[in-house]
């Protein structure tokens, strides 16, 4: 009989050759802890995923209940299910006018595929305009837009009509016209290791959205909930799209994604033809009721307020001549170095150190922190300090 590292190397198919086979055997808290026993302070929260820390009782008593209930009982939007009418009222109450009405699906990616398809339908224009470098999800449509040529080049033929602006860069917002459906935008680019929009430029896409009948997309699904220290991101920057995506911390550790737009615009997609949109196991009822009890739990506390601190604590302890710079917002902060591989060895020694950290998609230079909201000062300052007892020991 094989050992677990085998069966996983064999039997389950991989993303990459290099994985860092960390054996799971449980997880609590601020906490992951191996099958040796052993414990790793969580500075990256499942990518940005695990909203409250891991098996946080909020939601897994939460979900217990709901087991008892029911699990699947139907495919998306014929039954009327508590979990996904309360879950979808609350995000409704807590969002501008124009983004009443959700959609639920299973994933992020899928969440912009449903997105694209409903500017399509909206527009009836077929052009897709995203950032260089940016990152939406790895199924058809959203590797269509994904900024980056390398990732795309083997999978082509893709979808037509898919361009590009550069993150940042007003001159470029020019290519967005009249032809233009719909624009998809990170808040927060986040492959590049978490660039943060300078000089208004999310007012400004806003504006040549408006000026060319373009609908505005914000993918906030790494933002989502709370990572920036408002619920959504946007409200940080003071611009409002016109479809917002949303996923992984929505769900804080269950998988869940959704998009959101006012009921007019989704309407589109129940006619000529109808069913415009379809999925089985999209708003899942376990998963709406994780989601729901995140939401709940972040309204009714200061986790979302205290976000801001905890950024200036990393800020404060992170600081150290090896750093170049510490990017980002709030809890989705990132590490950059000038040399790839002190960023390499860092992360790597971190993690024979009881730290997890994490790489970025396109910045190899840089390092991920994206801890759950709920670490606390003390858990931040520990984890810091294993980073800078590495940055001390080796000379790159
Ligand atoms: C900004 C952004 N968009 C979309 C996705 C895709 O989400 P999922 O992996 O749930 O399909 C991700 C995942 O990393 C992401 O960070």
């Amino acid at each position: 009989m094989s050992n677990a590292k085998d069966i996983f190397k064999k039997h389950q198919a991989q993303t990459f050759p290099f994985p860092s086979c960390l054996e799971i055997a449980s997880a609590k808290g601020s906490y992951i802890y191996d099958v040796n026993g052993k414990s790793y302070l969580d500075f990256v929260a499942g990518v940005s995923a695990c909203t409250l820390g891991h098996s946080n009782p909020i939601i897994t008593n939460a979900v217990k209940e709901q087991l008892d209930k029911y699990t699947h009982v139907m495919v998306y939007g014929e039954y009327i299910q508590s979990p996904q009418y309360k879950l979808a009222k609350l995000l409704a109450d807590n969002l501008p006018e124009n983004l009443s009405t959700t959609y639920f699906v299973n994933s992020g990616a899928e969440a912009i595929e449903g997105a694209m398809k409903l500017a399509k339908r909206a527009t009836g224009r077929s052009e897709i305009i995203s950032c260089k470098d940016s990152y939406h999800g790895s199924t058809q449509g959203a590797l269509s837009i994904m900024g980056n040529e390398e990732h795309k080049a083997k999978y082509r033929p893709l979808l037509p009509n898919c361009n590009t602006i550069d993150y940042n860069d007003e001159n470029s917002l020019k290519n967005i016209t009249k032809q233009t459906a719909a624009v998809v935008i990170e808040i927060v680019q986040g492959g590049t290791g978490f660039q943060t929009p300078k000089n208004n430029f999310l007012q400004k896409v806003r504006e040549k959205c408006n000026e060319t009948g373009t609908l505005l997309i914000f993918d906030e699904i790494q933002t989502c909930y709370g990572r920036l220290g408002t619920l959504f991101g946007f409200e940080k920057y003071n611009v409002t799209p016109d479809v917002l995506c949303i996923a992984k911390g929505m769900g804080a550790g269950m998988p869940i994604g959704a998009f959101i737009s006012s009921w007019k615009l989704m309407n589109l997609l129940t006619f000529e033809p109808k069913l415009g949109h379809i999925t089985t196991f999209g708003g899942h009822p376990i998963n709406c009721t994780a989601s729901l009890a995140t939401l709940q739990h972040l309204l009714a506390t200061n986790l979302i307020q205290d976000v801001d601190k905890k950024e200036t604590l990393f800020r404060k302890h992170l600081a150290h001549p090896k750093v170049k710079e510490i990017r980002g917002k709030g809890l989705m902060l990132a590490i950059e170095f000038e040399d790839k591989l002190l960023a390499k060895k860092v992360v790597e020694q971190s993690l024979e150190n009881g730290l997890i950290l994490f790489y970025f998609l396109f910045n190899k230079t840089a390092i991920r922190i994206t801890p759950p909201l709920t670490i606390s000062d003390k858990e931040i300052k520990k984890g810091c300090k294993i980073i800078k007892e590495i940055l001390k020991k080796y000379k790159y």
